[in-house]
């Protein structure tokens, strides 16, 4: 028998963004291995929590894991590969002390995991390092659906294509000829480096109870991200925002 893997997209915070085949793929699991990410990430930890308290089986065990942090000098993909390297041996490691031979493990990825997310390349790296094991992958509701929908937007203008990129890169420029951006991960000083008439379509928090929608002209409204994002911050200790840039197209 081989050990089976289950990555789960789980949504990005609202139960009801859960899948029936989420919902059938974490009764189906032994064990859930929940990531610790940290300070200011507890509240992701506790969403995670709520949602194998509903759904799972009673005898399914949960396996907390710390989460180490990338080393944020040196770099970019160095880095990056440095880090997946020690989360591998992290993972490899779980898997072969807490999952039985014949048993299912579940990871529950934020999302999506096709979107900016590492678990999909981790389990890769352990299986071509020789770990034998089936791995199955749920989809899941990303930010950038939820973004669209909290927003009752289309991304794309008829016939036209996105963009979907990070802060880090967009803070070196939107390329030429693109004219729908979506921006993850962003550190908070992406969204000011943007130059032109682009509309913004920004939200914060999406699907949870603190979700904050702001929409405009970017000269509009830019301060009123940039002080919404902080005031945030602050009183909830973390954010995860999204936006779209959308230069004005007549359909
Ligand atoms: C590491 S990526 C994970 C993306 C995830 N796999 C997905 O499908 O959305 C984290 C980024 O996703 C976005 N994000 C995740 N949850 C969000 C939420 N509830 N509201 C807004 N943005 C969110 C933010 O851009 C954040 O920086």
């Amino acid at each position: 028998m081989k050990r089976t893997v289950l990555v789960i997209g789980i949504g990005v915070g609202n139960p009801d963004h859960l899948t029936l085949q989420a919902i059938d793929a974490l009764r189906r699991a032994d064990v859930i291995f929940i990531p610790n990410k940290g300070r200011g990430k507890d509240e992701l930890a506790r969403v995670r929590r709520d949602l194998c308290e509903r759904f799972v089986r009673a005898s399914c065990r949960m396996v907390e894991f710390d989460v180490p942090r990338r080393e944020a000098a040196g770099d970019y993909c160095a880095t990056v590969d440095a880090w997946h390297e020690q989360l591998s041996g992290l993972h490899a490691r779980l898997l072969r002390t807490e999952l039985g031979e014949n048993e299912c493990g579940a990871f529950l990825v934020w999302g999506d995991p096709s979107l900016y997310d590492s678990t999909l390349r981790i389990l890769d790296r352990i299986q071509a390092a020789g770990l034998k094991f089936d791995f199955e992958v749920v989809p899941g509701i990303s930010s950038v659906q939820a973004l669209a929908a909290a927003h009752k937007l289309p991304l794309n203008a008829i016939g036209h294509s996105i963009l979907i990129t990070t802060g880090r890169r967009l803070a070196t420029g939107v390329p030429d000829g693109v004219d729908a951006v979506v921006v993850m991960l962003d550190d908070g000083n992406a969204l000011s480096t943007v130059k032109g008439d682009f509309e913004v379509f920004w939200g914060a928090y999406i699907g949870t109870p603190q979700e904050i929608l702001i929409s405009g002209k970017i000269s509009d409204v830019m301060e009123t991200i940039a002080r919404a994002r902080y005031d945030a911050r602050k009183a909830n200790g973390w954010i995860m925002d999204t936006y779209l840039l959308r230069r004005p197209v007549r359909e």
